[in-house]
């Protein structure tokens, strides 16, 4: 197991009592609600008409006192009005283009990047990497906030960068065997990509210069981390973050513990509320994560609902606390007959299974197997190679019997060849929906 690097080597706060940790989030808070207050028009408009004012904030359970942001506020002030400094002190800008509507602009000033870069330096460390480390970067570079993240926190920890970027899956596969990094950055689901590729190149994926993986930027689960760590003999460790909030880096995990993302809290203050009611729940529950920054200068963000399903775990290998693994966003639940279910769930039956390959989708439809008008899923599911000429119907009987017997719906099951389902270059779609629009 890997040890816990000395407390010298660590930032203070990875290492802070709870006490000092409050007192250091009260005062940020403070400055961050009067920073915002000030100048976005937008907050103060919104503060108003609940009758707040950033004084209110005392301690921080004020904090519920204040307004939600959500990716609707983006959107409403496209493409700068939530940013809280004149456009002439941001140094980069980034965009997620969004399924629908208005892409979201978010800017950084110079101390914003620098904070991103130690944060993303932090996380690698945290993983188990070290200066001298070559660290090969398969996010994607550009408006993501994937690429250039990981690229700036590689380069202040003093690592040696390989900006590959996404995609060109053999080049990859060649950069990785010339260059011998020792760890890589990337989605998980590129990384089964890889791990294909090498196979077909007659290559042993467990024999690279490989130690350690920093997966992130999609919903991966445990069983997931196991197929990875199995195939490639490594370490796989989980990032989080989102672009509104900073982008990769928010938390991330230890490789010592591997249990769960550490949010760096002295940066980034984390709530779960119901997301029915918006009340705040206590640490233990499942619920919407919710982030308010604590230094951003650019865009500071009050209260924002990220959509994403987890709960607040007590700090283990640092001060700070961590989240559970992310269980999925509220936007990929799915009712499938009255149950919610999470591609999350069908993935962890699926990995935990040899019969099957780690490369699956959900396709929604109506009136199809069960007829109706209720809606019906069908996972598709790949035979793992070992068991691609096989009589597959067997297989199927028997995930079908699993899903209803964990998660309680009937499914259909289809198991497809070996190759057959489309590969994620990035962030891997589960989700096929072919509900009629409307
Ligand atoms: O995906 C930032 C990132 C890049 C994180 C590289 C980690 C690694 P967005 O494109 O804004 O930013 O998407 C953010 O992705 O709200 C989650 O739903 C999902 N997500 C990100 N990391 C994880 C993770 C980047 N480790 C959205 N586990 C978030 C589960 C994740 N979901």
């Amino acid at each position: 197991m890997m040890k816990k690097p000395p407390a010298h080597e660590l930032d203070h706060y990875e290492t802070a009592s709870r006490d000092e940790i409050t007192a250091m989030q009260v005062s940020r808070l403070r400055w961050t609600l009067r920073h915002a207050y000030d100048n976005v028009a937008h907050f103060r408009d919104k503060c108003q008409a609940k009758g707040v004012d950033p004084d209110d904030l005392k301690e921080l359970k004020d904090l519920a006192l204040f307004p939600f942001s959500v990716k609707d506020d983006l959107r409403q002030t496209y493409p700068f009005g939530l940013f809280a400094v004149p456009m002439t002190e941001l140094v980069r800008l980034h965009a997620s283009s969004g399924t629908t509507g208005k892409a979201t602009v978010v800017g950084y000033t110079q101390a914003d990047i620098q904070n991103w870069a130690d944060l993303v330096a932090r996380s690698i460390r945290a993983a188990g990497g070290r200066r001298g480390d070559r660290v090969h970067v398969s996010y994607g570079y550009g408006l993501f906030t994937g690429g250039l993240g990981a690229h700036y926190g590689a380069e202040r920890l003093g690592c040696t960068v390989i900006p590959m970027g996404g995609g060109q899956t053999e080049r990859q596969v060649q950069l990785i065997r010339d260059f011998e990094p020792s760890i890589i950055m990337v989605t998980p689901s590129y990384m089964l990509n890889i791990a294909e590729e090498m196979v077909r190149q007659g290559l042993d994926p467990r024999q690279t210069a490989l130690r350690t993986g920093i997966f992130g930027a999609e919903p991966w689960t445990n069983a997931m981390r196991a197929e990875i760590e199995q195939t490639f003999g490594i370490d796989a460790v989980d990032i989080y973050g989102l672009s509104e909030i900073m982008g990769p880096g928010v938390a991330s995990e230890c490789v010592e513990t591997k249990d769960g993302p550490v949010i760096w809290e002295d940066h980034f203050y984390p709530e779960i509320i119901n997301p029915e009611t918006g009340e705040v729940l206590p640490d233990g529950e499942y619920g919407e994560l919710v982030f308010t920054t604590l230094t951003k200068e650019g865009l500071p963000m009050i209260r924002y609902r990220t959509r994403d399903l987890t709960r607040l775990l007590p700090p283990t290998a640092r001060s700070m606390r961590r989240i559970d693994k992310i269980t999925g966003r509220s936007d990929d639940m799915l009712i499938i007959r009255g149950v919610n279910v999470f591609p999350t769930q069908i993935e962890e039956l699926i990995c935990g299974d040899t019969m099957f390959a780690p490369h699956y989708e959900l396709v929604v439809s109506r009136g199809g197997h069960l007829g109706g008008h209720l809606d019906d899923l069908t996972v598709r599911v790949e035979a793992a190679q070992a068991h691609a000429g096989e009589d597959r119907a067997p297989f199927a009987r028997h995930l079908q019997h699993r899903i209803k017997s964990l998660i309680g719906i009937s499914t259909a099951v289809e198991v497809v060849d070996p190759g057959t389902l489309e590969r994620s270059q990035g962030k891997a779609k589960r989700v096929r929906d072919l509900r009629p629009k409307g």
